[in-house]
Formats: structure tokens, C-alpha cells, sequence
């Protein structure tokens, strides 16, 4: 079985409407599509509902009943107890405020290790907490591929290191980073995990349970929902750390890790991405499945095989056209990397790339997408023009790819 694209599509009112589905969008690093459950939701809220939730009048019981739903869709997605998910505005926000919490245990000396392949969320909130004494130690990529080798972390830990900040694919070079193998390597030392997986979760679903991190980080934005950061921290480190919310909150777990409070109508939108996907759901399986998460599983295995056939038709064409590098890995194989293609030619500027693109009605965007010491380390001469990225989800098409190929072929021929 495959994943019914068109199906997909008829679910995303972007793609009903011929002005906006005329354009073939490959920004989705940016922030994704949202499809219609979401808007729904979102909508329903701010139209009937938009009042303080948990009081005890009609309204308000709906938005909190609207929120609690968001909250639960979210702990069954990730496979986690409701106990240990933050839901903040953005992943950027929920670092930062992660490491204001790290910082009081912290004792001059004491190590953190970060790499020079993440987004800036997942390096400058740690880098900042070297005020606190912390010495930081840097885990760096192979300028030539751009992946990061454990090797090169077994030799940098060791009984001073407190932390380590990965992310589990790189929103440049689209490589899946063995989670697991970074985390036995931490632990074994007595370091906490942070895996940051905003360019994971839109392509694979993350099984908390199974990650063997500490802290999981994404973006609900780039996942098909409203814009929103999720943090999930395991009990036993959030036991740890300080309450950064109101005094009085210090309990709850929703606000504990949150002090702008909750986004209520967004927070409730999120439902709708459960929605959706148990929508993908009915339409491919007939065997009846209780539980929401397992049905999100099967859908997820036909995503990867898509993404994955996209990401090899892109990679073949790019392959054969002269002055390319591709950035990471230059094949796709199911479970090596993502349908995040990033790469730059030796004849023509990104900028220019990107502008020639968008002229022909396809999205993408040139730059360093906040991992600018990545794409320093990679040698790209200038960071801000720096590559062009191509990043794709489960609904884009062959023929949107086939699209790209024919315009990239003609520009860089
Ligand atoms: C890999 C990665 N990490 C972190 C972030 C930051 O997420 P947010 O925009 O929610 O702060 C991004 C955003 O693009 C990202 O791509």
C-alpha cells in the first residue's frame, strides 16, 4: 500500500484553492501546511469560545475541555505521560527557559556539549549558561558531509559533562542522528539529553519512550498545527529542575516549564492534527485500531516510504547536474535521512537560485536557517546566501518533484 496523496491533499484547503495550490511548496522546514481540523478547531475556538477556560460557566468549560484535548493529543502522539509535556510558544522559548532551569545545579567546570550542526535553539541557551561557569565543549561535523560521527562524542565526554544538545536531523543536512547511540554515550557519564527534533517530527513520529533522551523538543508549526513548541522533559530530570512559571504553579506540570502561560485557542487547534492524521488512517486501513497513537504509527510508515521515494528522485536528478554539492547524504534510504535537501552550485548564487524558482511558481529559500555555524563549517563561502534548501512532507507530489528537477536542470545547465 502507498500513501493516497491526493487524498492527503483534499484534506489541506491550500490545495483546493487554484491560486494557492498552483504553487509547488517546498518550504515546509519553514512550517507546514495545516489541514482542515486544525483550522476547524482553531476557529471554532476564537469564534464561540475565546474566553479564560477552566471557570465554571458554559464557555468556559468547552475552551478548557477544547484545551485539554490539545494537551492529551499531544502525550499520546509522543507517547508520554501528561505529567511531562510543556507546551510553549515556540521550541526556541522552551530552551531558553529549559536552560534558565539547568543553571542553579550547575557547578563552575561542569560540562555541556553542543554542536555546530543545530539550529541557534539548540546551541545559544547553552552557550549562555558558560556566564554560569559551565565549560562548553563542541561537537563538530564533517565539514565535507556535514554529519556528526559518535566517535567524536565518545572522545569529548566525560565525568564532567552534564548535558548533551543534538538534534535528531539537522534542518540543513537532513541526516537521522542515532538517538539512541548519542544518548548511551551521555548516560554512560551521567549527562542528561536534550534531542532537539523540530526536523524530525514532521517525517517521523518520535516514541518518547524509545528515545532514550532526556528532553525532546519540537515545533507544532512545522508538524501540520498552529505555531507552538513542545517540550517534553522525563519526570525524573523535571523532579530536578526549578519551576520557572508563577510560585504557585510550581506543581502543575503544564505551567511549571512555562512562564508566558498557555496559548489557549492554539494549544486546543492542536487536536485537529489527531484528527487528520486518524482521517489518513481510516482512509488506508480497514482493521479497527483503539488506540490514536498505533494509528499514527501506520500512517507515519506510508509517509516515510513516500518521503523517502521523493527524496531519491530529487537526490538522482541533482546527482547528474553538473556543479551541484548535496549537502548529507546523497542517496535516500529509509531511515538515514530526511526529505530535507539542501545544496549549492558552483555556477549560480542560492539567492538567485531561489528567485528563479519562485518566478516558475515553486517555494524554496536560500540562506543558513538559523544553522549558520553549520553552514560555516561546511565552507559555504557566504553564510546568507548559503544553500538552497528544498524541504518536502508527505503532501508533495512526484510531479511537484518532477517540477523542480525540469526548472533546476534549466537553470543550472
Ligand atoms: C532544527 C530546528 N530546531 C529548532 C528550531 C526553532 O524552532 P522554533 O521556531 O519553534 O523556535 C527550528 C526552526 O526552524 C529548527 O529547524
Amino acid at each position: 500500500m502507498v500513501l493516497d496523496v491526493d487524498f492527503a491533499r483534499s484534506q489541506f484547503p491550500v490545495f483546493q484553492r487554484p491560486e494557492t495550490a498552483a504553487w509547488a511548496f517546498f518550504e515546509n522546514a519553514g512550517g507546514s501546511y495545516v489541514p482542515e481540523p486544525v483550522i476547524d478547531r482553531l476557529d471554532a475556538f476564537f469564534r464561540w469560545y475565546k474566553v479564560q477556560p477552566y471557570g465554571p460557566f458554559e464557555s468556559s468549560i468547552i475552551a478548557g475541555e477544547a484545551m485539554d484535548a490539545g494537551y492529551q493529543f499531544v502525550a499520546q502522539w509522543l507517547n508520554a505521560n501528561d505529567d511531562e509535556v510543556t507546551v510553549g510558544p515556540s521550541t526556541t522559548l522552551n530552551g531558553y527557559v529549559l536552560a534558565q532551569a539547568l543553571r542553579p545545579q550547575l557547578r563552575p567546570g561542569d560540562e555541556i556539549v553542543i554542536t555546530n550542526q543545530d539550529h541557534e535553539a539548540n546551541i545559544g541557551c547553552w552557550e549562555r549558561l558558560s556566564e554560569a561557569g559551565a565549560v562548553i565543549r563542541r561537537w563538530e561535523i564533517d565539514p565535507a558531509t556535514g554529519e556528526l560521527a559518535l566517535a567524536d562524542l565518545e572522545r569529548l565526554v566525560n565525568s564532567r559533562t552534564r548535558l548533551v544538545c543534538f538534534s535528531l536531523c539537522s534542518n540543513i543536512v537532513g541526516t537521522f542522528q542515532d538517538a539512541v547511540g548519542v544518548a548511551e554515550i551521555a548516560h554512560r557519564v551521567g549527562a542528561a539529553v536534550v534531542a532537539d527534533g523540530v526536523s524530525y517530527a514532521p517525517h517521523r513520529l518520535a516514541d518518547v519512550s524509545q528515545l532514550a533522551a532526556d528532553v525532546y523538543l519540537y515545533s507544532t508549526y512545522k508538524t501540520f498545527g498552529t505555531h507552538l513548541g513542545v517540550m517534553w522533559i522525563r519526570r525524573e530530570l523535571q523532579e530536578r529542575i526549578v519551576c520557572q512559571g508563577h510560585y504557585f504553579n510550581r506543581d502543575k506540570a503544564r505551567y511549571r516549564m512555562n512562564p508566558t502561560g498557555p496559548l489557549h485557542a492554539e494549544i486546543a487547534a492542536l487536536a485537529g492534527i489527531g484528527e487528520y492524521f486518524d482521517r489518513l488512517y481510516a482512509h488506508h486501513f480497514t482493521q479497527q485500531e483503539t488506540n490514536p497513537r498505533q494509528r499514527a504509527e501506520r500512517v507515519f510508515g506510508l509517509v516515510a516510504e513516500h518521503e523517502t521515494r521523493l527524496a531519491e528522485q530529487l537526490l538522482q536528478a541533482l546527482r547528474a547536474l553538473p556543479g551541484i554539492r548535496i549537502i548529507g547524504q546523497t542517496h535516500a534510504r529509509e531511515g538515514r535521512r530526511a526529505a530535507t535537501i539542501s545544496f549549492v552550485s558552483a555556477r549560480q548564487r542560492s539567492a538567485a537560485l531561489a528567485r528563479s524558482l519562485a518566478l516558475r511558481k515553486i517555494c524554496v529559500r536560500n540562506g543558513h536557517f538559523y544553522a549558520r555555524r553549520c553552514v560555516e563549517a561546511l565552507g559555504i563561502g557566504d553564510p546568507d546566501d548559503g544553500v538552497l534548501r528544498v524541504s518536502m512532507v508527505h503532501y508533495n507530489t512526484q510531479d511537484e518533484v518532477q517540477r523542480l528537477i525540469d526548472e533546476l536542470q534549466a537553470c543550472c545547465k
